[in-house]
């Protein structure tokens, strides 16, 4: 455990070891809902309403609620549905890259309208909306590196956009995951309404930055290790375990969000105090020695590759299931479309400055 900084008798600690990293996800003193520690006297502002409620920063029993509520839809028998449609978007987005002359950038083209278009059909974001979306969402994960200027203003049009969404989807109810939520909403116990904006903007943007990571880093790896991206050409019954390689190697989500020490403490010789906040590097712990041997090697056929990429305990991610089956039918096209596929030369690919998340600026192919 490391200190990343102390203010006003606050200190910050980074959890880097594998074993440490599963230890702090799993224990539930370390508090994901800061507000038990720190209550908020303020009144409640828009911004607050939509962040505040999200499952992600909640703990048991809300967090079970909600959680359960959802679960039904991302498991991965119902996520498999979905496999025909992802298929044709793939297919679908290779065309056009193919179309194009010269070299195109694979996550403009590709990686990021992919899982953008699957996660919007699936909440029921209409087609034309979707580059809002992309906007909105952008600004509120760049604002969690610092101040964004539009941040405010970009929230309330979000806010009075899902309005304006909801209130279309409760009078005609489609089959999508809004009318449905809409719907556990009106029935009153499962679902408030601040609970329902926050659990649309958690998906959304679970949704829009994450696997864009997953599928961009993957490709990367494979072009930059030759020997493994020839053997999967040759053997597509690899691809699932790249995948996962791909997830260890370059974790999409380089930490998981802050967790808050209920009282002081002990962890492993350190003394923790109340309202210490911790954070868990995935990616760090993902390259553990002590866990995976040759941890720096990116070995597609790695045995019992049980990386953290999605988390560990009650917070796991809930789309891994989506996001595996995109990666998954992401590199099948690829491999079959473009089996020639190269890095561009004379462009050397740079990772976004980003604190949460891991994943390039663009992937020049
Ligand atoms: C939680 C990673 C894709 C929805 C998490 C967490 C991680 C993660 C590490 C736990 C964070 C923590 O404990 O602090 C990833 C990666 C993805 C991905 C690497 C892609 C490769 C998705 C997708 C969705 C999604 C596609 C939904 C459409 C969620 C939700 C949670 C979550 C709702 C919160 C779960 C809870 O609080 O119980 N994800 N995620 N994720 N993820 Fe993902």
């Amino acid at each position: 455990i490391f200190k990343m900084s102390e203010v006003h008798n606050q200190t910050t600690w980074m959890v880097t070891r594998y074993s440490d990293v599963k230890e702090l996800l799993k224990t539930p003193s370390f508090l994901k809902d800061f507000s038990k520690l720190y209550p908020n006297e303020d009144e409640e502002n828009v911004e607050q309403t939509i962040f505040s409620n999200m499952m992600l920063d909640l703990d048991p029993p809300d967090h079970t609620r909600l959680r359960k509520l959802v679960t039904p839809y991302f498991n991965p028998k119902t996520i498999s549905r979905l496999s025909p449609r992802i298929d044709e978007i793939a297919k679908e987005l290779i065309e056009n890259m193919k179309n194009k002359q010269g070299p195109v950038d694979l996550i403009d083209e590709f990686a990021f309208p992919l899982p953008i278009i699957v996660i919007s059909e699936l909440l029921g974001v209409p087609p034309e909306d979707r580059n809002s979306f992309r906007k909105w969402s952008n600004t509120i994960v760049s604002a969690s590196e610092g101040e964004h200027p539009q941040f405010s203003q970009d929230v309330k049009d979000f806010v009075a956009y899902l309005d304006d969404l909801f209130e279309r989807r409760r009078t005609d109810p489609k089959d999508d995951l809004i009318s449905n939520l809409i719907q556990a909403e009106e029935e009153g116990e499962q679902l408030s309404r601040n609970e329902l904006y926050s659990m649309v903007v958690l998906l959304i943007i679970a949704g829009h930055e994450t696997t864009v990571n997953l599928i961009a880093n993957t490709i990367y790896a494979l072009l930059q290790h030759p020997d493994q991206f020839n053997r999967l050409k040759e053997d597509h019954s690899l691809i699932e375990s790249a995948i996962e390689e791909g997830l260890r190697y370059y974790s999409p989500v380089d930490f998981s969000t802050a967790r808050w020490v209920e009282d002081d403490r002990e962890f492993h010789g350190t003394t923790l105090k109340q309202g210490d906040v911790i954070f868990a590097s995935l990616s760090s712990a993902n390259r553990d020695e002590q866990k995976f041997e040759n941890a720096c090697s990116f070995d597609i056929t790695r045995p019992n590759n049980q990386h953290v990429a999605f988390g560990f305990g009650i917070h796991f991610c809930l789309g891994a299931p989506l996001a595996r089956l995109e990666g998954k039918i992401a590199i099948q096209h690829l491999l079959t479309a473009c089996p020639n596929l190269k890095l561009a030369p004379y462009t050397t690919p740079t990772w976004r400055k980003m604190f949460l998340l891991r994943g390039l600026e663009q992937l020049n192919v």
